[in-house]
């Protein structure tokens, strides 16, 4: 019998790639989403990619009396919760929203599926729960920092929820904490879409890139680093959904299942903003004139992680390369452009 999975926020970034990899190892998909920050269209590329068109519903996951007729609908048998505002700078200016939106969705969500039986779930979370850590690589037993933004505390917060009610309920869940996700789907169909002006290194660079945006700035380049600019662990999209995809086979099939457990989901290898540039250049022969400007308030001279635990409990690795985030960002820009 296939197995369905309910993929809140599946029309996002991260969740129309893992619709994909679901549906490519042979899962039923149920997507529900309300479009603030994706488009309909979407869910025709993941029919496209797939040959399937995964049943969508339009609606908001906090609205636990529209959510519940989707488990009355379908048998879920796994839950992948994508759904959340995710702009850090907005999420310090307007808290009440992120907490609102990001805490209410997992509570509506967790509570139908305690109603329905479905014991389940993939949580997103984010390395932004480790805070500004002075210790490489992070790894899941380092205790969290306070977090400066709302959005960093609903991921840790959303942590938290699950783990109590895993351990006072029969369900089962798995927080992944992912380091920088970029790159697209190879196809040119699915990638990013920033609302507005992007924040993130990799949209920015290639709607730069493509005559979209004036000026582009490296945030600092005096850090203690090798060549003086920020490292990241820059993870491509289609590993990460890969990592869900496993991370479902491990809770349906497995019988060592934890509770509760959380894992890192990286390459375990960190870039600077700089070397990132060049191997866009490289790769895509396009030359970026970019400035050298001040630090980015805010922004961790360093963020790497262990991966190891991803390997041991889930039996996944990232297996794409820097050349391949490059390459399939620019061509899905060139593609939208
Ligand atoms: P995204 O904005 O592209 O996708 C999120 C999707 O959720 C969007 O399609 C949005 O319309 C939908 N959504 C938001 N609130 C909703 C609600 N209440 N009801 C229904 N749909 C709702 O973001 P993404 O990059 O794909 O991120 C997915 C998840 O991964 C988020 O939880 C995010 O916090 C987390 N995450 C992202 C990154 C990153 O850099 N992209 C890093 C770490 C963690
Ligand atoms: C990467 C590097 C910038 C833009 C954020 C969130 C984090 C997580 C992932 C959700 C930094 C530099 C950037 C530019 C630049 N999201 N940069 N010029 O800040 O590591 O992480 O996204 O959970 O919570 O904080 O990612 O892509 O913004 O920045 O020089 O125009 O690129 O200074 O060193 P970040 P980023």
């Amino acid at each position: 019998m296939k197995k369905t999975i309910l993929i809140t926020g599946g029309l996002g970034f991260i969740g129309s790639h893992t619709a994909v990899e679901l549906i490519k190892e042979g899962f039923d998909v149920v997507i529900v989403d309300n479009l603030v920050n994706s488009e309909s269209f979407i869910l025709d590329r993941i029919e496209q990619i797939t040959g399937y068109l995964p049943m969508y519903y339009f609606a908001d996951v906090c609205d636990e009396l529209v959510i519940k007729q989707i488990f009355e609908n379908h048998q879920i048998d796994a839950v992948i919760h994508f759904a959340a505002l995710k702009a850090v700078g907005e999420s310090v200016e307007k808290p009440i929203k992120y907490y609102r939106n990001n805490i209410n969705s997992l509570l509506s969500i967790l509570s139908l599926m305690e109603k329905f039986d479905c014991s389940f779930i993939v949580f997103s979370s984010s390395a932004t729960v480790y805070g500004d850590s002075d210790k490489f690589p992070i790894d899941e037993t380092f205790l969290f920092k306070q977090s400066l933004s709302a959005y960093g505390s609903t991921k840790q917060f959303g942590e938290d929820i699950l783990e109590k009610v895993s351990n006072s309920s029969c369900l089962k869940s798995i927080a992944l904490r992912y380091f920088n996700p970029v790159g697209a789907h190879p196809s040119g169909l699915l990638g990013e879409l920033p609302i507005g002006k992007p924040n993130n290194l990799m949209p920015y660079l290639t709607q730069f890139a493509a005559n979209k945006l004036d000026n582009f700035t490296v945030y600092g380049n005096d850090y203690s680093t090798k060549d003086g600019t920020c490292l990241r662990d820059y993870i491509h999209v289609v590993d990460l959904a890969k990592a869900h995809v496993r991370s479902c086979i491990f809770l349906l099939e497995d019988k060592n299942v934890k509770s509760f457990d959380a894992i890192n989901i990286g390459t375990g290898k960190a870039n600077s903003v700089l070397e990132l540039i060049t191997k866009f250049e490289e790769v895509n022969h396009v030359k970026l004139n970019y400035k050298i400007g001040n630090r980015r308030l805010g922004d961790a001279e360093v963020i790497y992680g262990s991966v190891d635990k991803a390997y041991n409990v889930l039996k996944w690795k990232a297996e794409l390369t820097l050349d391949d985030m490059v390459r399939d960002a620019w061509n899905w820009q060139v593609n939208i452009s």
